[in-house]
């Protein structure tokens, strides 16, 4: 067994299998794959595509022939979109039917991604110092193990890897103690007018559960667990497990669509880029 190999091995047997509260999460984006591959329908929504990705890709850099994880892949638009800029490129998921979705989406593509079923908290099938670069679009904020994921991707990362990661920006969370006071409908844009957003209750590390609702305003048949942590808990996290903070970005929106109107104001997401020393 070579070393690197059996400090893998070693490290395996201190940890422990899916847990009852990983299993419940697990359920949720099961039963929510469907409604949720058609919200993203192989592109993301509207504040995806005109806020948060093109800040992931400037962070991200040059990706070619890169060895590049998508840790919690969704339907995996972002694994394709770096596999066609030429990364070599992992994609895991925990839901069993996101990744045949991912698999299926990418079929009709001329790219190769490989795909797993796998939890990010317990990275069953990676061995250590796999990866240039770990992307992690959205998970953070969805999984109750915040510490064991991060040391997770500094596991698998390479001395001076990278690790990009994005979450709703947790000063201004809806799915967590914040809320927009609206206002009335705006009917060029169709959303209603934001007049302040109020926020209470900030250092209450907790779950929250929302629904989410399809592009047609259906419900999602579940909701979804939410895991409200302060700023300084992420930071600290990054810091404690041996990352270094190079970059911590609050995107806006890259033009000046009226539809935006509210995250012109306050930051919608937090994007932040953190090197393994
Ligand atoms: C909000 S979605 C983001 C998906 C994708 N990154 C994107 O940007 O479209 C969160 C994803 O995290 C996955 N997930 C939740 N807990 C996980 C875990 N412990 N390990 C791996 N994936 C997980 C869910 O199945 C879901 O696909």
């Amino acid at each position: 067994m070579g070393q690197d190999l059996e400090k893998f091995e070693s490290f395996r047997r201190d940890r422990f299998p899916l847990n009852i509260m990983d299993e419940r999460i697990r359920e949720q984006w099961e039963n929510n794959a469907e409604a949720f591959s058609s919200l993203i329908d192989g592109e993301g929504t509207p504040h995806h595509r005109k806020i948060l990705n093109p800040c992931v890709e400037k962070l991200l850099g040059d990706v070619k022939d890169k060895k590049l994880l998508d840790a919690g892949c969704g339907e995996g638009y972002l694994a394709r979109y770096y596999a066609k800029k030429g990364a070599d490129v992992t994609a895991i998921d925990l839901s069993q039917r996101l990744i045949g979705a991912s698999e299926q989406l990418t079929d009709n593509e001329d790219i190769t991604v490989d795909y797993r079923v796998d939890n990010v908290c317990y990275i069953e099938s990676v061995p250590n110092a796999e990866f240039d670069i770990i992307l992690s679009n959205l998970v953070l904020l969805n999984i109750p193990c915040l510490d064991d994921a991060i040391k997770e991707f500094h596991r698998v990362l390479k001395v001076g890897g990278v690790l990009v990661f994005s979450i709703v920006h947790p000063a201004f969370n809806f799915y967590g103690p914040g809320s927009w006071q609206m206002g009335e409908r705006n009917p060029k844009t169709k959303r209603r007018e934001g007049i302040y957003f109020k926020v209470d209750r900030y250092f209450e590390e907790k779950e929250y559960e929302r629904y989410w609702k399809t592009k047609q305003g259906d419900r999602f048949p579940e909701p979804i667990s939410f895991f409200h942590r302060t700023f300084s808990t992420y930071l600290n996290t990054l810091i404690s497990t041996g990352f270094k903070l190079l970059v911590l970005e609050e995107p806006q929106p890259i033009d000046d669509d009226s539809f935006f109107e509210r995250e012109r104001r306050i930051p919608f997401f937090a994007v932040f880029k953190a090197q393994k020393i």
